[in-house]
C-alpha cells in the first residue's frame, strides 16, 4: 500500500521537501497506525531539513514532530478503537528506564523525537507508526479541534513544562507565594510557537508578560494575544525596557529560545529563572557571568515536557478555554511554502500542514 508523504532524500534548502508517494508504514508489535490529521511545523523541522553538526538523518525521511490524528486499527495496547481520536506524544522512550518509569519520559536517556533527528518518519505523511505508548487521546470533551491538536505537541507542551519547572523553583525560592504576587515573564519571539504558547499559558497561570517581536507589524497581535508590554528588539533596548517595566526589579522569568543569554540574563531580577529550550539565533551563547551568580539566578534546560505533562496541559488548556494560536494552515504538498514562512519569521503563531485534504480515501 502506498501513500501521499513529503519525503527529504538529503538536507538542503526548502527544494529538497518532494511531495511523492511513499509505502505505507507497516507496524511491529507495539506500534500503531495513525492516520494524520494535520502536522505542524516546528523550528526543528527546518534544522532536521538542513541538518546540524554531528547530528544523523537516515535518508528517507519523513519530518514531522506535532501530529493530530486518528487510529488507524483497533489498539489493544492502548484499549483504543479505530477512529479515535488522538495526538502523539513527539518523545520516543525506552519505557523501561527509571525515568520512563517515573513517568518523566523526555528525561529518558535513549529519547528522540519523531521525525526528528531520529530514525521515526514523522507526520508529513498521510500515515504515521508509532509505539503504542506515544498515543494520548484527545478527552471527548475537549474543545481542542483536530487542527488544534496538531500545535500542541512540541511548543506548547516545552513551554508548559517549563512553566511547570520554574514555578517549582520559584515555590523553593520564595517559600509560599503570596495570592496576590503576579511573576513576570520575558519571552523572545512573541510570535514564534514557543512565544505564543508562553504568553497564553503564562497568562493563564497568572504572569504578567512581557514579549518581544523583530518587527513592527506584530506589536498589535501581541497585546491582543495578552501581552502586558511588548517590546520591538529593532529600535527598543531590551533589557532597559524589562528594567522599566518591572520597576528595575528585573523578570522572574525568562523564556530564552534563541541564544541570547547575556541578555536574559541581565534582565532577571535576584533568585530570577531562565528556562533555555532553543538556540535560534546560535548555536553558542556567552554571558558575562557576574550578573549571572550576583542575581542568585538559576537557568535549566528544557527538552519537550512528559507524556503525564502532555495531558495536564489538555486538561489546563480546556479549563481556561485556550486555543492554540494558528498562524496559517497548508497543503501537505505545500510544505515548502511553509517552511519558508517560517524561515522568513513572518509568522504569528502555528503554521500547519492539513494532511487530511490530501487522503485519497
Ligand atoms: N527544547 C525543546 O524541546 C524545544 C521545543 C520547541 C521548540 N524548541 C526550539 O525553540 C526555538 C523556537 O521554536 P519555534 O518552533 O517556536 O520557532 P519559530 O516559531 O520559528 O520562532 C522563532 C522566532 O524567534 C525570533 N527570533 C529569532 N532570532 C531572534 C533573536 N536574536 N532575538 C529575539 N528573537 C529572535 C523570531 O521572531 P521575531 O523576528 O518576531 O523576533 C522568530 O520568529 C527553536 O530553536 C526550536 O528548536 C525547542
Ligand atoms: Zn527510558
Amino acid at each position: 500500500m502506498g501513500m501521499r508523504a513529503v519525503v527529504l532524500h538529503g538536507h538542503g534548502s526548502v527544494d529538497m521537501l518532494r511531495y511523492q508517494d511513499f509505502p505505507e508504514p507497516v507496524c511491529d508489535r507495539g506500534e500503531v497506525l495513525v492516520r494524520v490529521h494535520a502536522c505542524s511545523v516546528n523550528r526543528l523541522d527546518l534544522w532536521v531539513r538542513r541538518g546540524l553538526p554531528g547530528r544523523e538523518v537516515v535518508f528517507p525521511h519523513i519530518l514531522g514532530c506535532d501530529i493530530s490524528g486518528y487510529l488507524a486499527s483497533d489498539s489493544p495496547d492502548t484499549g483504543m478503537v479505530k477512529g479515535s481520536r488522538v495526538v502523539i506524544y513527539p518523545a520516543i522512550h525506552c519505557g523501561v528506564c527509571r525515568f520512563c518509569r517515573m513517568g518523566k519520559e523526555n528525561r529518558c536517556s535513549s529519547v528522540s523525537i519523531i521525525g526528528g533527528f531520529s530514525r521515526w518518519h514523522g507526520g508529513y505523511a498521510e500515515y504515521v507508526r508509532v509505539p503504542a505508548r506515544n498515543i494520548v487521546p484527545i478527552p471527548p470533551q475537549s474543545n481542542l479541534s483536530m487542527d488544534d491538536a496538531a500545535s500542541i505537541n512540541v511548543a506548547y507542551l516545552t513551554v508548559y513544562s517549563m512553566l511547570m519547572q520554574a514555578g517549582g523553583i520559584m515555590q523553593d525560592v520564595h517559600g509560599s507565594i503570596e495570592s496576590d504576587y503576579s511573576p513576570s515573564l520575558l519571552v523572545y519571539g512573541a510570535g514564534s510557537g514557543i512565544g505564543v504558547a508562553s504568553i497564553q499559558l503564562a497568562k493563564a497561570m497568572g504572569y504578567r508578560v512581557m514579549a518581544t517581536v523583530g518587527d513592527g507589524s506584530k506589536v498589535e497581535r501581541s497585546y491582543s494575544l495578552g501581552c502586558d508590554l511588548v517590546i520591538d528588539r529593532s529600535k527598543q533596548d531590551i533589557v532597559r525596557e524589562v528594567m522599566n517595566f518591572t520597576g528595575d526589579e528585573g523578570a522572574d522569568l525568562v523564556i530564552d529560545h534563541v541564544g541570547t543569554w547575556d541578555t536574559s540574563i541581565k534582565c532577571l531580577r535576584r533568585s530570577g529563572v531562565v528556562a533555555v529550550c532553543g538556540a535560534t539565533a546560535s548555536e553558542h551563547a556567552s554571558a558575562e557571568i557576574r550578573p549571572f551568580y550576583n542575581r542568585l539566578a538559576y537557568m535549566f534546560g528544557a527538552y519537550l515536557g512528559s507524556k503525564r505533562e502532555l495531558e495536564g496541559m489538555i486538561r489546563f488548556m480546556d479549563e481556561h478555554g485556550i486555543r492554540p494560536v494558528i498562524d496559517s494552515v497548508f497543503a501537505l504538498e505545500d510544505a515548502m511554502l511553509a517552511h519558508a514562512r517560517m524561515e522568513m519569521n513572518q509568522h504569528f503563531g502555528k503554521i500547519l500542514l492539513r494532511v487530511a485534504d490530501s487522503h485519497s480515501l
